[in-house]
């Protein structure tokens, strides 16, 4: 379960439930919508979950009346499934000995299951996680130690795991995993800790140590172990110091929810790559069949359709309609019948204008299809297929890692579409798909290389009465992007224009030292866009370019430069948005003012 969070403790005295409970509270940004807890009372388990935020299930259940002073905690953020309370964590074993909490995808839990179900265990839930109990259960037919047990599993499993076991038969042991989910150890006087994010235990020690990839930790109240999993070998990490503030704790070490999300991206790009292939395929199928393909959506998820008809039509020859959705009824509705299909696309799943083109088009008997955010949103019960961004919750009102992400998934159409319609080769589909296979490796790099550029920019910026940003091609959609989050959370007056229109009018604007962010990476427009460049820089505009690092040219004619990698041109509306994101954060707190929560606006517009 991505975006999911996890937090275990073994202490030396007293009951473990309380500090579970204010630990979940505290990794509750990275997922809302069911929680539970599993504590080791003398030789049994003890178990409470439920469906709702933590304060909704402890009412229900109440964490504190477990007993016990070792323990396991989870809240998670469903991706695959309705959230129930079967399919909330603790999952356990057959025997009900073993409990497992867990944040990560278990890719090969199909096989695994079905080999478990042959050798006779029952599954309950419908979570990959549940592989893990009944592995560790099935090692321990043989192998007596818990520990060694949970060494010979985890070479079982193959995906992303963060993962906490415990066993009633080795009632002081915590056994911990990890591969590529974070994991920390934290190393106390009273006890011990474990956590997806040290937040969780940050009152109760300030020692951590950050688990490796294939290591597994084990923790007691008295001390605590790291193996290799390859090995099984010990290994000896020393902890360090936390340096975290009770102030950043919600926001995991951020100042700000947003800045929290642009530096996520790394990460929810890399489970944009992993979505749900059938889904992917299903809808893929479904756009080439059709007569029009329409894509919708409002503010920054129109944008990404925006930017997605450019790569539709690139990589799969396949003309759609980017339409705002609050337009799309007047300006389309007509036009829907059977052969008609719409994307839609709505990080919340519950912006209005959206869901009224989903009913209407439904109406009319066209193709209803989705990218969403979130799972139960009711958007997902008006489509008749839909994919999920797993993004992870986004709290930052203006929108940012699921703007990335909504682009990588519609690219990933585009390319399913273009393998169907022949438009590009086998030899091209798998050259596209190691160039994203490196997109989160890439973002990583560009935000910690342009970060401390973007804040000069950001301090030039902060006083101006207008900013304009213009594009080309694919990234007129980037700069209508950048525009936007300039203009949400910073509240400066911006335009943005494909730049090829900025002398059909923007450019009468233009006086000394107007501000003009140009995104011109190196690719099929970046020769006119010089010209537009030249246009603005003879009427006194300062000139902001985001560039290729060794574009010598484009370096020279513009004041301030912002260096990018190269890349595909497809890939650059990802990339490039980027440092823009970045701009606007900045900007928006050298005003003074606060990003998270900009006035007038909402997550998420329920109204018409
Ligand atoms: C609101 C938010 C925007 C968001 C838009 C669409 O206006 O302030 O940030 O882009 O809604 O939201 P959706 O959830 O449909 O993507």
């Amino acid at each position: 379960m991505f975006m999911c969070r996890i937090f275990a403790a073994a202490l030396a005295e007293g009951k473990v439930s309380p500090i579970l409970k204010i630990g979940l509270k505290r990794l509750e940004y990275g997922g809302y919508d069911s929680a539970g807890m599993a504590t080791i009372n003398g030789d049994h388990l003890e178990i409470k979950k439920g469906v709702g935020k933590i304060d909704e299930v402890d009412k229900a259940v109440n964490f504190e009346s477990l007993e016990g002073n070792v323990g396991i905690a989870h809240n998670r953020w469903a991706t695959h499934g309705y959230p129930s309370v079967t399919n909330a964590h603790p999952i356990v074993d057959c025997t009900g000995n073993i409990a497992v909490v867990h944040n990560g995808v278990i890719e090969n839990f199909l096989e695994l299951k079905e080999d478990l179900i042959e050798k006779g265990h029952v599954f309950k839930s419908r979570t990959d996680t549940e592989v893990v109990a009944h592995l560790v259960e099935e090692e321990l037919k043989e192998e007596k130690d818990f520990v060694n047990a949970c060494l010979k599993a985890i070479k079982k499993v193959e995906g992303s795991y963060a993962l906490a076991i415990i066993y009633s038969k080795e009632p002081d042991k915590i056994v911990l995993v990890k591969k590529e989910s974070p994991l920390y150890l934290g190393i106390g006087k009273d006890g011990n800790f474990a956590s997806s994010d040290p937040v969780a235990f940050v009152d109760k020690t300030n020692l951590m140590i950050p688990l490796e990839d294939y290591e597994l930790a084990v923790i007691t109240p008295y001390y605590y172990k790291i193996y290799s999993i390859n090995t099984g070998n010990i290994i000896t990490r020393k902890p360090t110091e936390i340096n975290i503030t009770p102030q950043m704790i919600e926001k995991g070490g951020f100042p700000h929810y947003m800045l929290k999300e642009i530096f996520e991206q790394p990460t929810s790009l890399y489970y944009a790559m992993n979505i749900q292939k059938p889904y992917l395929e299903a809808i893929a199928e479904l756009m080439y069949r059709s007569k029009i393909n329409f894509l919708v959506g409002a503010g920054t998820s129109y944008h990404s359709c925006l930017a997605a008809s450019y790569m539709y039509s690139k990589l799969a020859g396949l003309a759609t309609i980017p339409v705002v959705a609050s337009e799309f009824i007047h300006q389309y509705g007509n036009t829907l019948d059977p052969d008609t299909s719409l994307l839609l696309v709505s990080q919340s799943g519950e912006t209005a204008d959206v869901l009224k083109v989903a009913s209407f088009a439904r109406m009319k008997a066209s193709t209803v299809m989705a990218i969403t955010n979130v799972v139960s949103s009711t958007i997902t019960r008006l489509s008749r297929l839909y994919l999920v961004q797993q993004a992870g919750p986004e709290i930052g009102v203006a929108a940012t890692k699921t703007y990335t992400s909504q682009l990588l998934i519609h690219l990933l159409l585009a390319l399913e579409i273009g393998k169907k319609r022949e438009k590009i080769s086998e030899e091209e589909f798998k050259d596209y798909f190691a160039k994203i296979r490196s997109i989160p490796k890439i973002a990583e790099s560009i935000l910690k290389n342009t970060e401390q550029k973007v804040k000069e920019v950001a301090e030039i910026l902060k006083d101006s009465s207008h900013i304009f940003y213009l594009g080309r091609g694919i990234n007129t959609a980037t700069a209508f992007e950048g525009r936007l989050k300039m203009l949400e959370i910073a509240y400066i007056p911006s335009s943005a224009f494909s730049a090829g229109e900025s002398k059909h009018g923007p450019i009468a604007l233009i006086e000394k030292n107007t501000p003009v962010i140009f995104v011109a990476p190196n690719d099929s427009s970046r020769r006119v866009i010089l010209g537009n460049i030249m246009e603005i820089k003879s009427r006194g505009g300062k000139i902001i370019t985001l560039g290729n690092s060794d574009d010598k040219e484009l370096k020279e004619v513009s004041d301030i430069y912002i260096e990018m990698p190269e890349s595909e041109d497809i890939l650059t509306p990802i990339l490039y948005v980027l440092p823009l994101q970045l701009l606007a954060y900045y900007t928006a707190v050298l005003r003074g003012l606060d990003p998270d929560k900009p006035r007038n606006l909402a997550k998420s517009v329920t109204v018409e």
